[in-house]
């Protein structure tokens, strides 16, 4: 871990991760943290600062989350966030108090001082503001920095114990200055130096590397996806040629994926790579399996046979490199209550706990953005980094209903159609993904004078942050013309063509 952390401590607020991911971009690291985490451990990780979450709940309720009252004695400056800020209030003998009239939306925020949290920042600004509750009196020593019209008390300091609250959100883009606000807390009133930037990430890491694995050995399996050839590379750097890389094909890749991945990996980034093709027994098990969940179950089973079968024909490996990404690691408690909880997701490739490997996983702290960066920083070549994510189960789970090599074909066809035409009018990388499905579904078209019976295609294109939601796109009608022209004209069997106009919620993204 990096010297310098803040510590957000998470009571459970849609924008939690946010907090955490502004902060590191003023170039400081941050980690999300159960709201309980003690002072001690605080201290003991050498926390220069700590920030309180917003939350649902309002603190007056006999179940609100509370954080441990020595955070607020040890001089350690802590930002308190909307909850945060009426937890701090309360705790410290103040009054929280629900307001006349919430205030939700875009406000206007005048401030009072601009010597420390809102050095540099205008005297009057929007902010987001989200909340039912107020701090009505503050507690001693306390004073108000800036006013919104419905609540006085926007945002507070007790300067003398580095004690500031705001009751807007500075995480959210729609508060002007609010990475700024941010920066000013972490770098000015926390004192930390911005240094958490990709070159500081890849040596960290590296290192991290290096004294976990020893002069052991390092397999991964890679996929040409940025998260495991990240991994790969981070792994190479650290431990050179004791690394050695799997690439397990299901037959299940999109046109011409198996050949591009294995070109970039051993052409451009000299990884030793072992190309394992599978593909022959993948679709053998999957005959007749229509269930969705059955097909997912049965690749990632099929996939650590082959793994386990191919490392032991390569040797004795100690430790096994995964790209799991940080969202993963950190998991929510899912019963709508703000406790969290850390939790370590082997989930690329679904390593089973019986597997004699012990884990490296040299991006758990990172976000998708960071690893992009990082990735571009170690030169990765654009076709890695600033391709779209693509599920583990590949194709399989585009295929709606039993996998058979006819809509396979069609659904690789079509999928390789939908990416070019993209590509080439230059809306493919500002989209999160963009594909083909297809499924047992029929529809009669004319073909020259004939009457045929053919499958419908569904292209589904979508817009996302993080996958978590996603919206579909808005693409334009000449784009979407040329893509359906191209699909029914150049893909053998297929008569219509439709386009996914769900959103996620209440769709996913991959249908099946
Ligand atoms: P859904 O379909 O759940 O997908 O909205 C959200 C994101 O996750 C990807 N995805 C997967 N990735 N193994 C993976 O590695 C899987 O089984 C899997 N299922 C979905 C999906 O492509 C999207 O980006």
């Amino acid at each position: 871990m990096p010297k310098e952390l803040i510590a957000v401590l998470d009571f459970g607020g849609q924008y939690s991760h946010l907090i955490t991911r502004r902060i590191r971009e003023c170039e400081v690291y941050s980690e999300l943290m159960p709201f309980a985490t003690s002072a001690k451990v605080l201290l003991e990780l050498g926390a220069k600062g700590i920030v309180l979450s917003g939350g649902p709940a309002s603190v007056y309720d006999h179940s609100a989350p509370k954080c441990d009252p020595e955070i607020f004695r040890q001089q350690i400056p802590v930002l308190g966030i909307c909850y945060g800020l009426q937890l701090m209030t309360q705790m410290l003998g103040g009054r929280v108090k629900a307001t006349n009239r919430h205030e939700y939306g875009k406000t206007r925020l005048e401030t009072r001082d601009s010597s420390d949290l809102f050095r540099g920042i205008p005297g009057s600004i929007v902010s987001w503001m989200s909340h039912g509750d107020f701090a009505e009196n503050l507690p001693d020593q306390f004073e108000i920095i800036a006013s919104s019209e419905n609540c006085p008390t926007a945002a507070i300091r007790d300067r003398a114990r580095h004690l500031y609250g705001v009751q807007f959100h500075p995480e959210v883009a729609h508060t002007e200055y609010g990475t700024e606000i941010i920066r000013n807390f972490v770098t000015g009133i926390c004192g930390c130096s911005p240094s958490w930037n990709p070159h500081s990430i890849i040596e960290t890491a590296v290192q991290h590397i290096q004294n976990e694995a020893k002069d052991g050995r390092v397999l991964t399996a890679v996929s040409g996806g940025v998260d495991s050839t990240t991994t790969a590379v981070l792994v190479q750097k650290a431990i050179g040629d004791r690394l050695s890389c799997v690439f397990v094909d299901h037959g299940l890749l999109r046109r011409g994926e198996a050949e591009a991945v294995l070109e970039a990996l051993r052409g451009d980034l000299k990884l030793k790579v072992d190309h394992v093709d599978a593909s022959k027994r993948f679709l053998e098990r999957l005959k007749g399996v229509r269930d969705p969940e059955e097909k997912r179950r049965i690749i990632g089973e099929e996939f650590i046979r082959v793994f386990e079968e191919e490392s032991r024909k390569l040797g004795t490996y100690q430790w096994l490199a995964q790209g799991t990404l940080y969202p993963d690691v950190i998991e929510s408690a899912g019963t709508g209550s703000p406790a969290s909880r850390i939790k370590s997701h082997h989930n690329v490739g679904g390593m089973p706990e019986w597997s004699r490997f012990q884990i490296i996983e040299p991006l758990k702290l990172l976000y998708k953005d960071e690893v992009r960066k990082i990735a571009k920083e170690l030169g990765l070549p654009d076709s890695i980094v600033k391709t779209h994510p693509f599920p583990g189960p590949g194709l399989a789970v585009r295929v709606v209903g039993e996998l058979t090599q006819e809509k396979l074909r069609i659904c690789r066809e079509a999928s390789a159609i939908v990416e070019e035409v993209l590509q080439k009018r230059e809306l493919y990388d500002n989209l999160w993904q963009a594909f083909a499905v297809v499924g047992d579904d029929e529809a009669v078209g004319v073909l020259g004078d004939q009457r045929k019976l053919g499958h419908i295609v569904t292209v589904r294109i979508v817009k996302s942050i993080d996958g978590m939601t996603a919206d579909w796109a808005r693409i334009p009608e000449d784009v979407l013309e040329e893509i359906s022209s191209r699909i029914t004209g150049e893909v053998d069997g297929v008569t219509w063509v439709s386009y996914a106009i769900t959103s996620k919620p209440p769709s996913t993204i991959e249908p099946c």
